[in-house]
């Protein structure tokens, strides 16, 4: 498993952020007693790049990471917060991603991109691949950021 970063080590940055039914954990300090029988999601278990999840999708669209580090447990957070209130407001996105931080400052486009998956403000989100959301035709290659941001966004494999 490559999706969960460590960080902080102490619950206060998100990088390690994993979904525990409907609620991001962190998973540096959750005891694993405390999880068995419940149903852990990480970025692995989100989408893949042939099925995205539309936060997979406007991500991309949104080109709303840099280095990537903290993007898997971003998305867990989106992801619950989704799974919680499928219509979010700026404002409740913006609370759900409090406690990640994200030290490229990439969060306004974070915020765009979950309100875009939300479809609030995307125009709607056609199903598509993640490489022709990306903008790119399947099958042809891919320049070296890109390549980043999508394994990133899938699997957290880059970093
Ligand atoms: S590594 Fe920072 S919250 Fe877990
Ligand atoms: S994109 Fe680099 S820390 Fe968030």
């Amino acid at each position: 498993m490559t999706g969960p970063h460590f960080g902080c080590g102490a619950g206060e940055c998100g990088a390690c952020n994993v979904m525990i039914g409907d609620r991001a954990v962190s998973s540096c300090d959750t005891p694993l007693w405390s999880v068995a029988g419940k149903d852990v999601t990480t970025i692995e278990g989100l989408g893949n790049a042939e099925r995205p999840h539309p936060l997979q999708r406007a991500f991309i669209a949104e080109q709303a990471l840099q280095c990537g580090y903290c993007v898997p447990g971003i998305l867990m957070s989106a992801a619950a917060l989704l799974k919680r209130n499928p219509s979010p407001s700026s404002q409740d996105v913006k609370e759900a991603l409090d406690r990640n931080l994200c030290r490229c400052g990439s969060h306004n486009r974070m915020v765009r991109a979950v309100l875009r998956a939300a479809d609030r403000d995307g125009g709607g989100m056609k199903p598509a691949s993640a490489l022709a959301a990306a903008g790119k035709a399947a099958g042809q290659p891919r320049s070296e950021p890109e390549t980043v941001v999508v394994a990133e966004i899938f699997s957290g494999r880059t970093v």
